[in-house]
């Protein structure tokens, strides 16, 4: 079937994206920390209602193209980090930025594997794994809450050598020989949770990329099961794809 201009659907905009629009052309003429009209300015020259534009400024802030800041205003913001996927650490990934990087342990545990994980990981019923939540700073900024899962069999002490080493590969490397050579990475969207929100600093349910790391050795033997709440509003992920061959 061809489609034609008068069968082609033209979706129609909602009001909201009006505004939207022209705060985005704004903030194109704009430098980084501008600040942009208030709520109420905005309402009056666009003749429009509160709601409207309120809705225009909240997409804005989640997409990070500006910032609001608590009691003084809306700012435009400053451009996104770009961050490469690479099978490196995040303590290299950072060290390639610029950035040192660190790590908070919020929580450890050995448990029992079960779900998703304990198929991840290959580990028979009734076997333990660590499930380790750390935040990972870039320059003591707070960049991604991550939390792991490796196989207690595999690494024993692991937890009390994290305490001393702010890098899990480091220690996979230096402790136990073992480095990942290969992985799998996903990534997908979600609404912040209340904990990772505050942990990040930002709003619960604010849009956040979930990284999925599920790493293996050379001869595919499954090294760990990681997921990373990174702020969408903060980072672009990059990977290069080269064609193989
Ligand atoms: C990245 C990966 C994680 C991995 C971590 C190790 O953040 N997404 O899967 O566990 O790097 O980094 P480090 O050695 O700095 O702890």
């Amino acid at each position: 079937m061809t489609v034609t201009a008068a069968n082609a659907i033209e979706p129609r905009e909602p009001k909201y994206y009006l505004v939207k629009r022209h705060l985005l052309e704004l903030i194109e003429s704009l430098e980084p920390g501008a600040l942009v009209p208030t709520e109420r300015e905005l309402t009056a020259t666009l003749v429009t209602s509160r709601t409207t534009v309120r809705q225009a400024l909240g997409e804005l802030v989640g997409e990070g193209r500006l910032v609001r800041r608590q009691g003084s205003g809306t700012y435009v913001a400053e451009p996104k980090m770009t961050w490469p996927l690479q099978m490196t650490s995040f303590t290299e990934q950072a060290a390639a930025n610029g950035f040192i990087a660190g790590a908070r342990l919020l929580s450890s545990e050995r448990m029992r594997a079960t779900g998703e994980a304990a198929t991840r990981l290959r580990l028979l019923p009734g076997a333990y794994m660590y499930r380790i939540e750390r935040l990972r700073l870039a320059d003591d900024t707070p960049m991604a809450v991550e939390t792991s899962h490796l196989s207690v069999a595999r690494f024993p002490g692991l937890i009390k050598a994290l305490r001393k080493s702010s890098s899990l590969y480091r220690v996979l490397d230096a402790t136990y020989g073992v480095v990942p050579l290969t992985a799998e990475e996903t990534i997908e969207t979600r609404a912040a949770p209340p904990r990772e929100a505050a942990l990040l600093g930002t709003d619960t349910g604010a849009p956040m990329l979930v990284l999925g790391r599920h790493s293996f050795e050379a001869d595919g033997t499954p090294i760990e099961w990681v997921r990373s709440w990174y702020r969408g509003d903060r980072y672009t992920f990059v990977a290069r794809l080269t064609t193989t061959g």
